[in-house]
């Protein structure tokens, strides 16, 4: 057989595996703007091994069509050019030689009983929607299954097959809600399939295509050029909140100047800045408070159910929050910083703001736990003051004061390529060029472009395929209406470019979401079994997927109004919280049995992977491969779960409403926990009921922090003790166990843990030998550095002692436990190969 030929039936192959070939894909490349991405408490040779590793088990859960892609996106986002090409190279020759790992997603053919085309330059809304005759926009199409309907009945698949262009959804928008798209299906659209023809590129826009003469308005001191054009007057100014020019968000005007794109705290210039004087302090405002007495869960930290409403909580929507209220456990009656007060020339051009209030202020929380955006009220130039209005609810805890900040919407502050600027007076767009100008410029109109919205739990909306759609250039929803869901930190918006309640059985597969301004998809509220698989989320205002679910107050037992039986599987995921930093490519709050399997996703602010709470539980989280998260917030890690408050569900057994939730599973993840993430799983504050197995942990341990009843077991870390500096540092932090409310029933058997430079393995807070409440420990194999000696630290008689495996076992402890001399970086690469592929292999 000639190469030629081999390599064709490798194609045909591959496509034979998926319904539709076309795995959508961003063209974006990854410049190298990052600050580097590696261990700097490491050797770079160790580090880029790891590096590497990852990579290697990036292209082995990848989708077999786009597993290049999969290793060249994750080559360019770890710089390895960074690297020396000497020991992780092996990984390359090692997939040649194995088959990788691929379980085909399961895609049932099916057969449309009528199809009705869409062709945006040949069609007529007038046509049939026949091939010949097609519709020219998916709406008339939607409406003409509709009447098909009365003819066919409801249970025959009828499918809309859209013809490769642009479909401007945002010109003219009727609608500018985050919840209603421009394609609107309701309880009378099941069984219908949204999907591009053949291979042909659909891409769907929020926004409308701008047509505009422009002419020049003014030279800048640094030699640029500022463009004006008016603006139609069909656009809707409110919602042109973003532009988007050749397909790529530009540049409100800002201070400091920087791409929020691909420019934050994590890069060497970050666009922001560090010059805040003070904060204006909050003014507190106390909110009604529910307490719930009974039912509560005993032996917890977090034991019983409580809210805040209005008062501080008065910015969500609806006015509620976990945190208003005045001594809750971790609370203190939310409220963000009035203004801020800049240092002398910290905003050069302050003096010069003609119209202060068009302008946003984009800060961090204080703890680099989220960020904030307002809209400036008032300045006071000769105090360098500016008094924030609406915003600030951006994320759930709040503070007196906040962190770096960067000014936008300014029009003094366009001085920098690619920045634009909107008179909403004299309806004058202003933008500056990078010396030649652009062609297409798009503003944004609409938020959301699908929306499948059953009437009720009853009347879902039931088997809907979304397939092989581009979409992108949706309006930002960074200043609307965001909900605090339940007891972590998190507040959301509850919009998306895709919006999903009250259906049933809905894939959305083989899409790209690029460039938006909002959430990708946001599943709300009740959903039975909703697939989204094989997509790309990329460049991503907020979060990629958020499921968001709702009770009656403790009761989630009778009322089920939750997304449940999600399946997330083979997404990319990356490039996401570009404005809001308090996001995640997957947030799972107030949900049922959410799997999030298989997924590639990296460069993050936060954690990749958010659980909210522990409402009801049955999560597993697992295959994946993540890295570079927690890149511009603090005290996190790549996956984090919270579990403060209480909600009734019938979890433990049907038909029985408990407290406790069911437990969830992570396993078989490759986390690579560098930039700020402190632990790769953080089980932070009341985490209870998890299952952590198999899962390969480069630079953390496991965390047990105010909470129960976790088993990690046959787990390898691999030296956490490189990010000592950041709170971990060991194989297992207990932080603050207490007998009765949190420590108990703590499981760690069967791990293996290697410490780089450090003969600790653990740190158990209060251990005393004539006390010992510690996790059960048994059968762990820990690595520490050749010539040194084991210390387990202990109290004894009232003093801390370092003790020997023997004395540490004479305690009844770690029964079964070895401590050995740490190998070389190839045998624990060796280890975690073995690991994954064998019991991914098991596991087919
Ligand atoms: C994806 O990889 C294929 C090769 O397998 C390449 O032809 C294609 O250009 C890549 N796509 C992108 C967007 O990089
Ligand atoms: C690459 O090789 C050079 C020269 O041997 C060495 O100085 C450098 O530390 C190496 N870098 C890494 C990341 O291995
Ligand atoms: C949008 O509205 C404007 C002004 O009413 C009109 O001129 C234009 O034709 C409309 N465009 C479309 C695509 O309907
Ligand atoms: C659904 O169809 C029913 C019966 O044809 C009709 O009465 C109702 O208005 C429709 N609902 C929607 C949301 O279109
Ligand atoms: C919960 O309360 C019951 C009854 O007071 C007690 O027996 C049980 O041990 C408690 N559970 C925990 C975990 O404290
Ligand atoms: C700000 O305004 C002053 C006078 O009002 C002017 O001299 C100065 O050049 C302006 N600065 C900028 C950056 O436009
Ligand atoms: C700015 O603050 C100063 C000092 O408090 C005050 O006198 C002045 O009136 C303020 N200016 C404005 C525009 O509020
Ligand atoms: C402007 O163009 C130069 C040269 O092509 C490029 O290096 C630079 O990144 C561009 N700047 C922006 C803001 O696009
Ligand atoms: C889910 O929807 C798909 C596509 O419409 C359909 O083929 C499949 O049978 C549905 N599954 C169930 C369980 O209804
Ligand atoms: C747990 O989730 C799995 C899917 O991962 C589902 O099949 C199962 O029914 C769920 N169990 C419960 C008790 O909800
Ligand atoms: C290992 O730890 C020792 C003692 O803390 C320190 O002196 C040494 O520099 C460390 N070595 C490395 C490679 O970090
Ligand atoms: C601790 O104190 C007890 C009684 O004071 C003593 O018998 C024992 O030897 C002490 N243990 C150690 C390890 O010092």
């Amino acid at each position: 057989m000639n190469l030629r030929l081999v390599v064709l039936i490798g194609i045909i192959l591959t496509c034979f595996s998926y319904t539709n070939c076309t795995f959508k894909y961003s063209t974006e490349s990854y410049h190298s703007l990052y600050s580097t991405v590696g261990n700097p408490n490491i050797s770079p040779e160790y580090d880029c091994a790891l590096r590497a590793f990852t990579i290697e088990m990036a292209a082995y859960i990848a989708p077999p069509a786009v597993k290049t892609n999969w290793t060249t996106l994750t080559q360019s986002a770890f710089q390895m050019n960074q690297c020396n090409n000497t020991l992780y190279s092996t990984y390359q020759s090692y997939n040649r030689h194995h088959k990788a790992f691929n379980k085909p997603l399961k895609t049932n053919q099916q057969t449309c009983y009528h199809k009705i085309f869409v062709h945006d330059i040949k069609g007529n809304d007038l046509f049939d929607g026949t091939f010949e005759q097609p519709k020219k926009t998916i709406q008339a199409a939607l409406s003409l299954t509709r009447i098909l309907r009365t003819g066919y009945g409801n249970e025959n698949i009828l499918c809309i097959i859209i013809r490769g262009g642009t479909y401007y959804l945002g010109t003219n928008a009727t609608s500018t809600s985050s919840q209603i798209g421009a394609i609107a299906l309701t309880s009378n659209d099941s069984n219908l399939i949204i999907e591009n023809y053949e291979n042909e590129r659909v891409v769907l826009s929020g926004g409308t295509l701008l047509e505009l003469k422009w002419s020049v308005h003014a030279k800048t001191l640094t030699g640029g050029t500022i463009m004006k054009a008016q603006i139609p007057s069909s656009i809707n100014l409110d919602q042109f909140n973003e532009l988007y020019i050749d397909n790529k968000r530009a540049i409100v005007a800002k201070y400091p100047n920087g791409d929020p794109s691909t420019q934050g705290l994590y890069s060497q210039d970050p666009g922001f800045s560090y010059n805040s004087q003070s904060w204006i302090s909050p003014i507190h405002r106390p909110s009604v408070e529910i307490h719930i007495q009974e039912p509560y869960r005993n032996g917890t930290v977090f034991s019983n159910y409580q809210l805040g409403v209005g008062g501080g909580a008065s910015v969500f929507n609806p006015p509620t929050s976990f945190w208003s209220t005045t001594s809750p456990p971790q609370g203190n009656n939310y409220v963000v910083p009035r203004g801020l007060v800049v240092k002398s020339d910290a905003l050069p051009h302050i003096r010069n703001w003609s119209e202060p209030t068009t302008g946003l202020v984009h800060a961090f929380h204080s703890g680099y736990w989220g960020s904030w955006i307002f809209e400036i009220a008032s300045v006071n130039t000769s105090q360098n003051t500016i008094m924030f209005g609406r915003g600030g609810f951006q994320e759930a805890r709040g503070s007196d004061s906040g962190g770096a900040f960067y000014i936008s919407n300014i029009f003094e502050e366009l001085d920098s390529p690619n920045e634009w600027f909107v008179d909403r007076h004299t309806r004058t767009l202003y933008f500056m060029p990078n010396e030649t100008m652009p062609d297409v410029f798009v503003a944004s109109q609409i938020p959301c472009l699908i929306s499948v919205s059953g009437s009720s739990m009853e009347n879902s909306v039931r088997n809907v395929i979304i397939r092989g759609l581009i979409m992108t250039e949706t309006s930002s929803t960074y200043i609307k209406d965001y909900m605090v869901p339940s007891g972590g930190d998190w507040s959301v918006h509850r919009g998306g470019t895709m919006y999903l309640t009250n259906t049933k059985n809905i894939t959305i597969t083989h899409n790209l979401f690029t460039q938006v301004g909002s959430n990708g998809i946001a599943v709300i509220d009740y959903n039975g079994e909703t697939q989204i698989t094989l997509n790309e989320f990329v460049w991503l205002g907020e979060s990629g997927i958020v499921l968001v679910g709702s009770t009656n107050g403790i009761d989630g037992f009778s009322v089920v109004s939750q997304p449940a039986n999600t399946l997330i599987e083979s997404n990319l995921i990356h490039e996401s919280g570009i404005y809001v930093k308090q996001s995640s490519p997957v947030l799972i709050s107030v949900s049922r049995s959410v799997s999030v399997i298989r997924n590639l996703m990296f460069n993050i602010p936060r954690a990749a992977i958010n659980v909210n709470d522990g409402f009801y539980g049955n999560h597993t989280i697992s295959y994946n491969v993540i890295f570079n998260t927690v890149r511009e917030t603090s005290d996190h890690g790549t996956i984090n779960t919270w579990d403060r408050q209480p909600f009734l569900s019938d979890a433990v057994q049907s038909d029985v409403p408990s407290l406790w939730q069911h437990t969830s599973y992570i396993h078989h993840n490759v986390l690579y926990n560098n930039y700020n993430s402190f632990y790769p799983i953080d089980h932070d504050d009341g985490s209870c009921f998890y299952e952590d197995s198999y899962n390969f942990q480069v630079y953390g341990g496991k965390k047990n922090y105010l909470g129960h009843s976790k088993m990690d077991h046959h787990e390898i870390y691999v030296y956490p003790d490189t990010k000592s500096s950041q709170g971990t540092g060991v194989c297992i932090a207990d932080q603050a166990p207490s007998r009765g409310s949190s420590g108990w029933n703590e499981v760690w058997i069967e791990n293996t843990c290697i410490l780089y430079n450090s003969s600790v393995p653990y740190n158990i807070w209060n251990c005393d030998t004539a006390n010992l409440f510690v996790p059960y420990l048994a059968s762990n194999r820990i690595y520490i550095p050749s010539g040194t000696q084991v210390a387990f630290t202990c109290n004894i008689n009232g003093t801390s002692a370092q003790l020997s495996l023997d004395q540490w076992q004479s305690y009844g402890l770690d029964i079964g436990t070895t401590v050995q001399s740490a190998p070389n970086i190839e045998t624990i690469i060796q280890w975690g190969r073995e690991m994954l592929q064998n019991t991914i292999r098991n596991n087919l």
